[in-house]
This record gives C-alpha cells, structure tokens and sequence, in this order.
C-alpha cells in the first residue's frame, strides 16, 4: 500500500498561481502526508507562510538566514527528509536555476542536495515557456531524471492564451504519487487494466451499456501507478478524468476491448479485467438512425461478445470481477473455474454503498484454491490497493 506517513517538500515560487500550491499542500496533508513547504522570497509576494503553515500544521521555510528555524540550521535537512520534491508553481527562474546546478537558495540549496524524485510542475509567460534557453534547462533537467507535469495551455497572467498555465492540480497530484511510488512493490511490473461499460451500438446514436462508472477500475489502475508499476488502462467510456501517469487506450465496443488488451498483454504481468462488458450486441447496427415514426415496435436481435478474459490467455495473472446480484460467492467461485481465473473479485450490487458508480466497495476475493477473503466496506482507493496486494503474492 501506498505510504502515507512520507514527506512531501512542496517547493512554492513566484507565480501568480501560488495560491493554487494552498490547495495542493492542503490535498496532500488531508491525504495523511507530512508536507514542508520552501518559499522563495518572490512566492511570498503573491501569497503569506502563514496559509502554509496553517494548512500543513508545519513550519514554513522562507530563508536560509533563519537561525531558530529546525532546518535552516543544516540547510541540507529537507533535502534528506524528503521522499519526493514537488515544485508548483516553478518559474522560468528556478528552473533555469536547477538546470545549471544553482544552490543559492534554501529551495535550489535541497534540490541539489536531495535524492529523492523532483517533480516540477512550470508556470510562466509561454514566451518564456518556448524560448530556446527554457527549452534547454527543460531538456537537461529531463535527461538528468527530473518529472515535468504540464504547462497547461489557457489563459496566462498577461490575458492572452498560451502554454505556460499550471496544469491541472488532479495531475499534479497524480504524477507527484507515482514519484513517490515509483521503486514501490510493483516496480518493474507492467500491469493492464480494464474499466468503464463497453457500449455496443443499434444505430449512430444509441447504444446498449451498463451502469458502470469505472471508478473500480480506475482506482486499481491508480493504486499500481502509485506503486511503481507501468500501467496499461483500457477504458470503455466514462465520465471521469484521465488519471495522468498511465497509458490510456479508450475503447468503446467488446470487440474493441479484445484487441487492445490482446495488443497490452503481450509485455504484462498481470490483467485486471475490472470493465463492465456488454454481454450481448446488436447482430447489426443500423448505419442510419432509426426512426420513431416508422415503427411501432422494435426487436433488436442480439449475439453474445466475446469473453475477453476466457480467451485472453498467457503466462500473466488473471484477475477477474463479478458483479452480482444474488449468490455472490457462489457465481464467483464457478466464474473462477470457468474462466480459470487466479483471482476474483465480487461484490453485491444491490447492496446502496457498493453498487455502480459508488465511491465505496464491499468486496470478496477469491483466489483459484477457492479461498475467500470478505473485505469490509472500503474507499474504492483502499480496495484496490488490497486487490494489488494479494496480486503481488501472485506475480512473486
Ligand atoms: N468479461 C469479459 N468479457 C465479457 C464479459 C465479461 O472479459 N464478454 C469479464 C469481466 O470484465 C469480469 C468477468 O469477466 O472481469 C466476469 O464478468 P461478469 O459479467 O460478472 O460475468 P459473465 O461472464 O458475463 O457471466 P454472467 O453474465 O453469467 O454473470
């Protein structure tokens, strides 16, 4: 599981997007890590130390020069302290700074001196973002390992729209994770998640689907990311935002799904099949809408999809799901033989808290020996990372 209790250093410098640092510092604190936030004296023109450390219940470091400060003293402290650094907003300054290897100040100073990962989330003029030199120090610092997250084009502090914006705080948040994840228990793996409801189309505007939001299986896909594992996520649609830090295939039919995850599983570890797929399709779709006032009836014949898990099959673990509504260990328990499954997870979906599009999940795993395991009602977050824990056994 993803370490809560590790030191997030949020370097915040001057931008007129600092205030959004507030809400980063105060994401990640809410999350059970310890942040120490560095200023550099410009960031404390557009917002006050004191918001930070109200935020982060933390001391805020804002010079080198501070004598009773814990960290000042040996200027090297948050650097050592740190499991990951996150600067957001970075300037064209800090970063041509770290680019050349400066140390003249205490956010520099723990840059050179950690070795932990650096995560650098820009803001600046996108004429500054695109001139040549910015574009050097951006080169150097990815080739020396360093994880740029955005710029994200919209508008700038000058009024004009351009790529310079910081990017969304979702994907600083996601990329700054799977930094902290990244030599985790899945390090090295590659892993090849399904999620989402599969839609199989009548005609050009109507489709059969499920209830499934996808958020099981994006939740899973998120936990390996954060774990160190490569993540393939194949998605049937869904209305949530692409997590960062994976690969993403979206996909809408069945027979869609079968070929990418024929394609991804060919370098994986393991495959999560935690997609709703449609179980039935139209034998065939209509290529023109069909029209209301030409039919008082319509039957539409159906044909079975293709069982993705039944016939994808390989030297990696196979995880299924299940979602039941009635004898949920027992249907489990035969779709594990049937499809000839490591893994299974059930749940009820009748049950109000753990149905579709819940953020909560009361599941049962069950291995291939037929061992069952009741979790009890989880953050879907939570859930996933118990399913990966017990896939872990697995690819060991
Ligand atoms: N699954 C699949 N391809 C399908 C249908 C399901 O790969 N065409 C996968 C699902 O992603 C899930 C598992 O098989 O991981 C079980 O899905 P489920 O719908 O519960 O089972 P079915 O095989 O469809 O059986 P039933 O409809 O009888 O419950």
């Amino acid at each position: 599981m993803a370490d809560k209790m590790k030191t997030i250093v949020l370097g915040v410098t001057g931008s007129i997007a600092a205030y959004k640092a507030a809400e980063l510092a105060s994401r990640f604190t809410g999350e059970g890590f310890r942040v120490d936030v560095i200023m550099t004296e410009s960031a404390q023109q557009f917002i006050a130390p004191l918001t930070f450390r109200n935020i982060t219940g933390r001391p805020v470091v804002t010079t080198m020069w501070d004598i009773d400060s814990e960290f000042s003293v040996e200027h090297v402290a948050l650097a050592e302290a740190a499991d990951v650094v996150l600067i957001a907003p970075a300037t064209a300054n800090i970063i041509a700074k770290m680019a050349c290897g400066m140390a003249d100040d205490m956010l520099s100073c723990t840059v050179l001196a950690t070795k932990a990962p650096v995560v650098i989330a820009p803001a600046m003029n996108d004429n500054m973002w695109s001139n040549p030199f910015t574009r050097e120090n951006v080169a150097k610092l990815t080739k020396r390992g360093f994880t740029f997250v955005g710029p994200a084009r919209g508008r700038l502090a000058s009024g004009k729209m351009g790529l310079g914006r910081l990017t969304g705080l979702d994907d600083i948040y996601g990329i700054t994770l799977q930094a902290l994840g990244r030599k985790g228990d899945l390090a090295g793996k590659h892993i090849v998640v399904t999620a989402g409801g599969t839609q199989e189309p009548v005609d050009p505007v109507r489709c059969l689907t499920n209830h499934s939001s996808g958020k099981m299986g994006y939740a899973v896909a998120e936990a390996a990311r954060n774990r160190g594992a490569e993540v393939t996520l194949i998605s049937a649609p869904t209305a949530l935002a692409a997590p960062p830090g994976l690969k993403i295939i979206g996909v809408k039919t069945a027979e869609d799904m079968l070929k990418a995850v024929q394609e991804a599983v060919k370098k994986a570890d393991a495959l999560v099949m935690a997609a709703a797929v449609a179980d039935f399709r139209p034998v065939k779709a209509s290529s023109q809408k069909i029209k209301r006032q030409d039919l008082n009836e319509l039957t539409i014949e159906l044909e079975k999809t293709p069982d993705i898990l039944a016939q994808v099959k390989g030297s990696f673990i196979r995880v299924g799901f299940a979602a039941e509504s009635h004898d949920v260990v027992a249907n489990a328990k035969e779709k594990v033989k049937r499809k000839g499954l490591d893994l299974i997870v059930a749940n009820d979906i009748t049950e109000m808290d753990c149905g579709f599009g819940a953020d909560t999940n009361r599941v049962t795993i069950i291995d291939s020996k037929g061992k069952v395991e009741n979790l009890p009602l989880l953050p879907k977050g939570e859930v996933a990372d118990k399913i990966l824990d017990k896939l872990i056994t697995l690819l060991r």
